[in-house]
């Protein structure tokens, strides 16, 4: 059976999302359909839109989502019928370099699922992050479900999907912040603040908040950060090393990914500490160091993609994390729209306005 479902596509670079009946098929072999109850707009579903991902148009955008499952294929066993789940996009293969070496979270050959949904017409549409999730129902791969606790709010708990996972994750797993570290991180978007809330969580006792725009940072604040730094008004280097005995920090976050941030993010750092680059640069972006620095500042230089996360493992810890009150997920919903309103959710999260708007389905 083939369901028909109201969805969020983008047909063309730039154009507007636009509402379409999309067809999507039951589930096959290792296939779960999801019937969507909350998806937040990423920054990364307006990359899709810009083409700044790549060129398969048309999209169905959405991928930060809580649904509950509603039908598997044949030969599903990890989730049921009735489920309620997160979706990921790091449905890991267990038979690549990565996974047979133990090291599932950079596995190089995730799932998504293999049929495809379509437009009413039969064109096949691309699922951001394989998911496509602003729509009533989609289709995933079964490995794609993380299954969590029924009773969380799914609107907070889904935004572990994407944003708030990849900021988490960039400070505990990218960065391996331990109790009594010093904390930098530079952007404090919602995946920014998502660093700052998992430097507190990992027991750092300094986590310094760096950002352009100072409602940035009183959000920062409120969510774990211990000192503020607006660097449209002063030289973030100096006042983070100011903030940590002359030394500069233990672990400094790059969450907006421009050259000139990394930079910042290099010099704040103290000796052997790490730099971790969550931010996703654009594809002109290069970047100049001296090479006597990188040698003689020692340390490491990370890149994270998600946090690092392994969803199964990660998801149910932080729900419950959340649950016990230690982690404020909820703080992250910056309002609730309904699937007509994601063109004024980008223009906000333009704007700086919101932290996540999350669609209500
Ligand atoms: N690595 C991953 O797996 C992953 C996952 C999701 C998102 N991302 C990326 O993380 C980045 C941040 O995402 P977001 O949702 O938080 O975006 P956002 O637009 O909500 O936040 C960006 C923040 O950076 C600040 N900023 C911009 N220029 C700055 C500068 N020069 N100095 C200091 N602050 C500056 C802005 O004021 C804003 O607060 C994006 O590049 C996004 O694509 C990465
Ligand atoms: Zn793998
Ligand atoms: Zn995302």
């Amino acid at each position: 059976m083939v369901h028909k479902v109201k969805a969020a596509v983008v047909r063309s670079k730039n154009a507007d999302v636009t509402l379409e009946t999309i067809l999507v098929p039951d589930p096959g072999p290792g296939e779960a359909l999801v019937d969507i109850l909350t998806c937040g707009v990423c920054h990364t579903d307006l990359h899709y839109k810009q083409g700044a991902i790549n060129d398969d148009f048309p999209f169905l955008l959405g991928h930060e989502a809580t649904g509950v499952v509603s039908a598997v294929g044949p030969d599903v066993t990890e989730v049921a019928p009735g489920d309620r789940v997160v979706l990921n996009w790091r449905a890991v293969c267990g038979e690549c370099r990565a996974c047979r070496r133990g090291q599932p979270q950079y596995c190089f050959n995730t799932h998504n699922a293999t049929q495809k949904m379509t437009l009413e017409d039969g064109t096949e549409l691309t699922a951001a992050l394989g998911i496509g999730a602003f729509a009533e129902k989609t289709l995933v791969a079964a490995g794609q479900c993380t299954k969590v606790d029924p009773d969380a709010d799914p609107a907070a708990v889904g935004l572990l999907g994407c944003g708030v996972m990849a900021g988490i994750g960039a400070a505990i797993n990218t960065g391996n912040v331990q109790r009594g570290d010093s904390v930098a991180v530079i952007g404090c978007g919602g995946v920014g603040v998502a660093a700052v809330a998992g430097a507190a969580l990992a027991g750092a006792t300094t986590v310094i908040a760096v950002d352009i725009d100072g409602k940035k940072l009183q959000r920062a604040k409120e969510l774990g950060a211990t000192h503020t730094v607006d660097s449209s008004a002063a030289d973030p280097v100096e006042a983070i090393r100011e903030l940590t005995g002359g030394f500069g920090a233990d672990v400094v976050i790059d969450a907006v990914g421009r050259p000139e941030t990394y930079k910042q993010a290099f010099y704040a750092r103290d000796l052997a500490g790490t730099v971790v680059l969550v931010g996703v640069p654009s594809p002109e972006m290069t970047l100049e160091l001296p090479l006597l620095d990188v040698f003689g500042r020692g340390g490491s230089l990370k890149s994270s993609w998600y946090g690092d996360c392994l969803p199964s493992r990660d998801f149910p810890t932080l729900i419950s994390l959340y649950r016990q009150g230690k982690l404020d997920l909820d703080a992250f919903v910056t309002e609730r729209i309904t699937i007509d309103q994601i063109e004024e959710a980008f223009a906000k999260m333009h704007a700086g306005a919101v932290l996540r708007s999350v669609v209500e389905l």
